[in-house]
C-alpha cells in the first residue's frame, strides 16, 4: 500500500488474464430467461415516462440518447436528480450510481461544496469573459503541488482535444510521426485515435468517415506487452523514430486489460532508450488514484499528462494537458507572431466555471481524503463480489484499481481478434456483447448504474451500507444465471 493512494493491492495482471481466458473458454453466462423477464416488465412498469420521453426523443437526437455511456437496452432513462451515491429517474426510482458519468465524480454526484463555490463564480461574472480569471492560475498552480512532473498547464475543452494537443506536442517537439498506443485503448474520438479502440488489434475497425491517412502515423501495439512495444520502438528507430508512447497507466479503457505494475517504468525506459516522449493519459486516474495521479502513484514521471474528468470538478470544459516546461510551452497562446506552436484554442476553454470548478473540486479532494475513502470502496464492492461469485461458483472475474472496479461476466473486450476466424469471432462478439447488456440491465433493474454492465466507479459517497446494499442486489442477479450451451 502506497499511504495517499486509492489502490491497496496492486491486481495481480496474470491472475486475473488467466481467469479470463477461462472465463472465454466457456459458454457466456446469461440470465434466467423467467429472471429477465422480470427484469424488463421493471422497465415498462416503472419507468414508462423515461420510455415516452426518449420515444420522443428519437425524432430529434440520433438514437434518443447523447451519450455513449448512456445504456440503451431496453431503452435509456432519463434521470433527472443526482445527490451523493444516488441518480434518481424522472419516475422517481432511485440508483446507485457506480457510472459516476464515466469517471469524474469522485467526490459524489453534485457535491455541494463544489457547486456553492461554482454558483458563487457564476453569480459574479458568468461562465465566460474570454479574459483571464485568477482560478485558472489557481488551477494550474493546485495541479502543479500535487503533481510536480506537470510542471506547466493548459486547460483545454475534452479529454479528446487534450489528446489531439498533446500528440501535436509531441511531433512538434521531436520532429517525429509515430505516435504508439496499447491496443483496446481509448484516447478520445479524434481521427487519429480511432484506431485499435476497444479490442487490441482491431486497428481501423471502427476509423468509418476517417480516411486512412489520418491514422497512418498511429500504431498499437499489445497491451501489457512490453517486448512488442520495445520491438515497435526499435522498427520505428529504422523509419523515422517515434515521437511519443501514449498510455493508460493503469492499462486500457481504465484498466480492462490491467497493465502490470512494473509496465510503467519499463516504458518510460524504453522512452528514454528511444528517444522518444512519454504521455500519460490520465482523464480518469489524475486525483481518482490519488493527489499525484498515476504518474505519483506507480512513481513514474512522465513528459506529457493529459487531463479530462475530474480536473474540471464534474462541470463542462473537462481538459486539459500538463508537463515538461520545454514542451507546455508549445501551447502559449495570447496573440504572439513568430513562435513555433502546436496550435490549440477553444471559445470556452478554461472557462471561470470550469477553472474554479476543477479547483473546489481538487481541494475537496485533497481536502475530504475521498480517493483514499472511494479506493477503500472499491476494495469492499471488488472482495464482496469476489465472495458472490464464489458463493455460486461462477466464473466471472471481479478486480479493482482502488475506485475502478471491473466485473467481467462474459469477457467481451478479452476476445482474441483472429482474422482468418473473423466471422466466428464477430458473431462471438455479438453474443457476448448481447448477454452482457442483459447484465447492465439487470443491475439498473435491481437499481444500480453501472458502465456498460462491466465497469463500476466508486466515490467517496459510497458507505458501507450503501455498498452492502448493492451487494445483495447484485446476489439476486447472480443467483439467476446460468451458463447457455446452446449454440
Ligand atoms: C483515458 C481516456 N482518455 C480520453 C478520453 C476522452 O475524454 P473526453 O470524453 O473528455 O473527450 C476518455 C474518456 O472517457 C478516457 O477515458
Amino acid at each position: 500500500m502506497i499511504p495517499g493512494y486509492a489502490i491497496t493491492e496492486y491486481p495481480n495482471t496474470r491472475e486475473i488474464y488467466a481467469k479470463m481466458s477461462r472465463l472465454l473458454q466457456l459458454a457466456p453466462y446469461k440470465i434466467k430467461k423467467d429472471k429477465m423477464q422480470q427484469y424488463l416488465k421493471y422497465f415498462e412498469q416503472k419507468c414508462a415516462r423515461s420510455k415516452n420521453l426518449i420515444q420522443k426523443a428519437k425524432k430529434y437526437i440520433p438514437g434518443g440518447v447523447q451519450h455513449n455511456l448512456a445504456f440503451n437496452y431496453p431503452f435509456p432513462l432519463v434521470i433527472t436528480k443526482a445527490e451523493g451515491p444516488y441518480l434518481y429517474d424522472i419516475d422517481g426510482n432511485q440508483y446507485i450510481d457506480f457510472l459516476q458519468a464515466g469517471g469524474p465524480t469522485l467526490l459524489g454526484s453534485n457535491y455541494a461544496p463544489v457547486r456553492e463555490k461554482v454558483i458563487e463564480v457564476i453569480n459574479e461574472c458568468g461562465p465566460v469573459t474570454g479574459l483571464f480569471h485568477e482560478y485558472e492560475l489557481k488551477l494550474a498552480k493546485e495541479i502543479n503541488k500535487h503533481m510536480p512532473a506537470v510542471e506547466m498547464f493548459r486547460m483545454l475543452g475534452s479529454g479528446t482535444e487534450s489528446d489531439m494537443a498533446v500528440v501535436r506536442i509531441a511531433r512538434l517537439a521531436t520532429k517525429k510521426k509515430k505516435i504508439i498506443k496499447l491496443g483496446g485503448a481509448y484516447h478520445g474520438w479524434s481521427d487519429q485515435f480511432v484506431y485499435g479502440i476497444h479490442l487490441p488489434g482491431t486497428g481501423r475497425f471502427e476509423a468509418h468517415g476517417i480516411p486512412s491517412s489520418y491514422s497512418k502515423h498511429t500504431q498499437e501495439v499489445f497491451p501489457n506487452d512490453i517486448h512488442a512495444l520495445e520491438r515497435q520502438l526499435r522498427l520505428n528507430k529504422l523509419n523515422g523514430g517515434t515521437a511519443a508512447v501514449i498510455l493508460e497507466p493503469v492499462g486500457p479503457e481504465s484498466g480492462t486489460r490491467p497493465i502490470d505494475f512494473e509496465y510503467n517504468k519499463q516504458a518510460r525506459e524504453l522512452c528514454d532508450k528511444y528517444d522518444a516522449l512519454l504521455i500519460f493519459d490520465e482523464v480518469v486516474t489524475a486525483f481518482r488514484l490519488g493527489m499525484g495521479g498515476a504518474q505519483g502513484y506507480f512513481k513514474v514521471k512522465p513528459d506529457l499528462t493529459v487531463f479530462g474528468k475530474i480536473v474540471a470538478g464534474g462541470y463542462p470544459g473537462a481538459g486539459g494537458v500538463g508537463g515538461r516546461r520545454d514542451l507546455i510551452s508549445y501551447l502559449a497562446a495570447g496573440v504572439e507572431s513568430g513562435k513555433k506552436r502546436a496550435y490549440v484554442g477553444g471559445t470556452l476553454s478554461a472557462n471561470p466555471l470550469s477553472t474554479a470548478a476543477g479547483y473546489y473540486a481538487i481541494k475537496e479532494i485533497e481536502r475530504t481524503d475521498a480517493a483514499v475513502k472511494a479506493g477503500r470502496a472499491g476494495d469492499f464492492l471488488t472482495k464482496g463480489l469476489q465472495k458472490l461469485i464464489e458463493k455460486y461458483e461462477l466464473p466471472f472475474v471481479a478486480y479493482n484499481q482502488g475506485s475502478i472496479c471491473h466485473l467481467e461476466t462474459v469477457g467481451t473486450m478479452f476476445l482474441k481478434l483472429n482474422y482468418l476466424k473473423i466471422f466466428k469471432i464477430l458473431k462471438e462478439i455479438k453474443k457476448r456483447k448481447s448477454a452482457m447488456e442483459e447484465f447492465g440491465a439487470a443491475y439498473m433493474a435491481e437499481g444500480m448504474v453501472t458502465l456498460a454492465g462491466s465497469r463500476l466507479y466508486t466515490s467517496m459517497a459510497d458507505t458501507p451500507e450503501i455498498l452492502k446494499d448493492a451487494l445483495s442486489r447484485f446476489d439476486r442477479v447472480f443467483q439467476n444465471v446460468y451458463c447457455d450451451n446452446s449454440s
